[in-house]
């Protein structure tokens, strides 16, 4: 069945979505977007994806193309005419279609596209299997841009090796995955990467920081480097579509026993009581 997307003030079938060839999305990547998971037609911490669009949106220089209820509009009717259980959003915003041309000057108004896809339930709580990478992304890994080359390649090293996921290390530091945050247990203690512009600051990230600290489980917002993150009792990856996943086999040795951790255990238990819970969340 096709989908129904929206691009610029139009909902309308997957096929019939166009756009300029001269759009700058396409000519130079330059734009950001949002991915948002929806449980049961909820849609999950939509302010702070909001919130993070919008000061991405503000840094690159683009327009605000919607105000909060705008989107959360959009986003609506996409959930009400595409018919699934759970749904990941994906949100879309270009500088919009300009001469080829470095300089912004000539760009008229922001490309707004949206879509939603069914939310797979993948079961990956047996643990999956990841890569060390050198991070050979740009210095704004804070903006969730779509020009997102070296991640795709790094993503595809991960399944060249056979893995799922990289994780990726600046200056003998780790960052973050190929698209995910990452956590390491070590003593009972849990860390993960302070946000200083190395890594995308993401929504599952803080709320999972949030629920440890609340639920009295020490968790530290410190750098982690590539030997610390070798000799971890546990490592998990997050992002909003995969929640929170445990990683067992780092370039090939186990991480701990090899299996998924006691503290894995405790933190996804948390999560989706919290998801479970939540029916009026923005
Ligand atoms: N990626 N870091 C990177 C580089 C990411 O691409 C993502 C998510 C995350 C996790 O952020 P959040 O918890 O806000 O989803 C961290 C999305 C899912 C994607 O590109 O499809």
């Amino acid at each position: 069945m096709s989908s129904i997307v929206y691009l610029n003030g139009q909902y309308l079938p997957l096929e019939k979505a166009r756009i300029s060839v001269l759009d700058r999305g396409f000519t130079f990547g330059d734009g950001v977007y949002e991915v948002i998971p929806v449980y049961h037609g909820h849609i999950f911490r939509l302010k702070k994806h909001i919130d993070r669009l919008n000061s991405n949106l503000d840094e690159v220089f683009i327009e605000r193309p919607c105000d909060f209820t705008q989107w959360q509009e959009i986003l609506q009717e996409l959930i009400h005419q595409n018919s699934a259980e759970d749904h990941s959003l994906y949100i879309q915003v270009t500088r919009g279609v300009s001469e080829r041309d470095h300089a912004i000057d000539t760009a008229t108004k922001p490309t707004v596209f949206a879509m939603s896809r069914p939310l797979l339930k993948k079961d990956r709580s047996a643990g999956i299997s990841a890569i060390v990478e050198e991070d050979i992304r740009w210095k704004y890994c804070h903006i969730k841009a779509i020009t997102l080359l070296p991640s795709v390649i790094l993503r595809h090293k991960a399944r060249q090796a056979g893995a799922t996921e990289a994780l990726l290390v600046k200056d003998g530091n780790v960052t973050e995955g190929a698209a995910s945050n990452v956590f390491i247990v070590k003593d009972g203690v849990v860390k993960t990467p302070p946000k200083d512009g190395s890594l995308l600051p993401g929504i599952t990230r803080d709320l999972l920081v949030e629920l440890l600290l609340d639920s009295d489980i020490p968790c530290e917002e410190v750098a982690i480097t590539e030997k610390e993150l070798r000799q971890a009792d546990e490592i998990w990856i997050t992002s909003s579509t995969w929640e929170i996943v445990p990683v067992v086999q780092l370039d090939d040795e186990p991480v701990g026993t090899g299996k998924p951790g006691e503290v894995w255990q405790q933190a996804t238990e948390i999560y989706q009581t919290f998801k479970m819970g939540v029916s009026d969340d923005i």
